[in-house]
């Protein structure tokens, strides 16, 4: 997860993202005006909040589904359209849906999430796709993963598509499977993606979206890809594209697993120029994505990308006797101070059970100290691997463990930047 948000964290900052974190609960109207009440994250998936004294109350809050609403509510509620637009913002962080934990599937996971507010143009699209690429490729994913790419028109564009959808389906709804009759009232869109294979039978017959698009948004989906082109970036234009989120207008497009397409995709976005207003914002087009963080830790695994272990321990410092691991205290404080990685004087274990406890912490060296020790000024030095040790004079055990690990590789924690003056 840390390789992750390190990667984000890079790309967004050589692109001119700035970090945002908003809280981890809202209003529940923030996301049932922004979402859409009929989708399938506010009808099944929001968990509400409750306090104690309110509890048999409707739940004012709801735990945050996603960071896309929360971030547009803070754009408008911040004055952020003061700001020279468009307004490029990054978040990482947990949200929650309710559903049935599966692969891929969890109540609450943690998303990374790009948004470009403000301004409205086919060369951000291309632009926000880049930077998803760029943090894809540095996570060594990218080839396992295609871009499926779609417009979906304006909301007008949508509404006599979705009328000519209902057209066709009367008199067939009985064909249908249960919930996608549900579907056909309250979200007929989300036929086109639905995974069962007897409404994509009869939607094979059924009007196409495209042949509803405006001018419009034909010649803007037209430029998205020729900007992707110009950038290399290979995509797949895919027609059942719609997405799960009802603020969603002209550009969409997922991530998806080469092999098993739909299902787990591994991050989604796409434009979004009436979701501001629906909050209670003035009218601002605006563009985003968000990528699932536990999906691309698994296509990491997959992959057999492995982030270099970090944790790993140099040092195990035992000892025997109160002067002894008083006198360890001090060691252990100095070789951290130095960069390396230490544990000990952990308790009162014999010398024998340390020892066994240095080995099952991984540590590359032990540095023993006991009564004998202290009183002769000396400490004994074992190379865990060879299973070799020497004594050496107690002032040296920490340039010495320093030479054996190497300068390099030493863990020092700078803060490079001064705070003010
Ligand atoms: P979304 O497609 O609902 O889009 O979620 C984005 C990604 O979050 C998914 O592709 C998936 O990787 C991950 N994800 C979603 N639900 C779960 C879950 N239950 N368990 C594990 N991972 C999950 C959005 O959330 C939009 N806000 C994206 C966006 C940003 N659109 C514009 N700006």
């Amino acid at each position: 997860m840390t390789y992750i948000k390190k990667a984000v964290r890079h790309r967004a900052r050589q692109a001119g993202y700035k970090r945002i974190d908003t809280p981890m609960f809202e209003n529940r109207a923030i996301f049932e005006r922004g979402i859409g009440e009929h989708t399938d994250i506010v009808e099944k998936e929001l968990f509400m909040v409750n306090s104690k004294q309110k509890s048999d109350e409707k739940s004012e809050f709801a735990l945050r589904p996603e960071l896309t609403a929360s971030i547009c509510r803070s754009y408008i509620e911040h004055g952020m359209q003061q700001l020279p637009q468009p307004v490029e913002l990054y978040a990482i962080g947990p949200c929650f849906r309710h559903d049935r934990p599966q692969k891929g599937r969890y109540r609450q996971f943690h998303q990374y999430d790009f948004e470009i507010i403000g301004l409205r143009d086919p060369s951000l699209d291309a632009q926000l796709i880049h930077v998803v690429r760029m943090v894809l490729d540095d996570l060594k994913i990218l080839s396992r993963l295609r871009l499926q790419i779609n417009n979906i028109g304006t909301a007008e564009n949508r509404v006599a598509y979705i009328e000519a959808l209902k057209d066709f389906f009367v008199g067939k709804e009985r064909n249908l499977p249960e919930l996608d009759q549900k579907r056909l009232g309250t979200n007929p869109l989300r036929l086109l993606d639905s995974k069962e294979e007897d409404t994509q039978i009869l939607l094979k017959s059924a009007p196409k979206l495209d042949q509803f698009l405006d001018d419009e948004s034909r010649e803007y989906h037209a430029t998205v890809l020729d900007y992707l082109e110009g950038l290399g970036i290979k995509y797949e234009e895919n027609e059942t594209l719609v997405r799960g989120l009802d603020y969603y207008t002209q550009t969409v497009f997922e991530y998806w697993d080469e092999n098993t397409g739909a299902q787990n995709a591994i991050g989604g976005g796409g434009r979004y120029d009436p979701l501001i207003e629906m909050l209670g914002g003035k009218e601002t087009p605006a563009i985003g994505f968000a990528g699932g963080m536990e999906r691309t830790a698994w296509q990491m695994k997959q992959a057999g990308v492995m982030p270099p272990d970090k944790d790993q321990m140099d040092v195990f410092v035992a000892q025997l006797g109160p002067e002894a691991k008083r006198t360890c205290l001090d060691l252990i404080a100095k070789l951290r101070n130095k960069g390396v990685h230490t544990i000990g004087a952990l308790g009162e274990a014999s010398l024998k059970s340390q020892m066994r406890l240095a080995d099952k912490f991984n540590a590359k060296y032990t540095l023993l100290l006991g009564q004998v020790e202290v009183k002769e000024g000396v400490i004994i030095l074992r190379d865990m691997a060879a299973g070799k040790q020497r004594k050496i004079p107690y002032d040296k055990a920490v340039p010495e463990i320093i030479k054996l690990i190497g300068q390099k590789n030493l863990d020092t924690y700078t803060i490079k930047d001064h705070l003010g003056e």
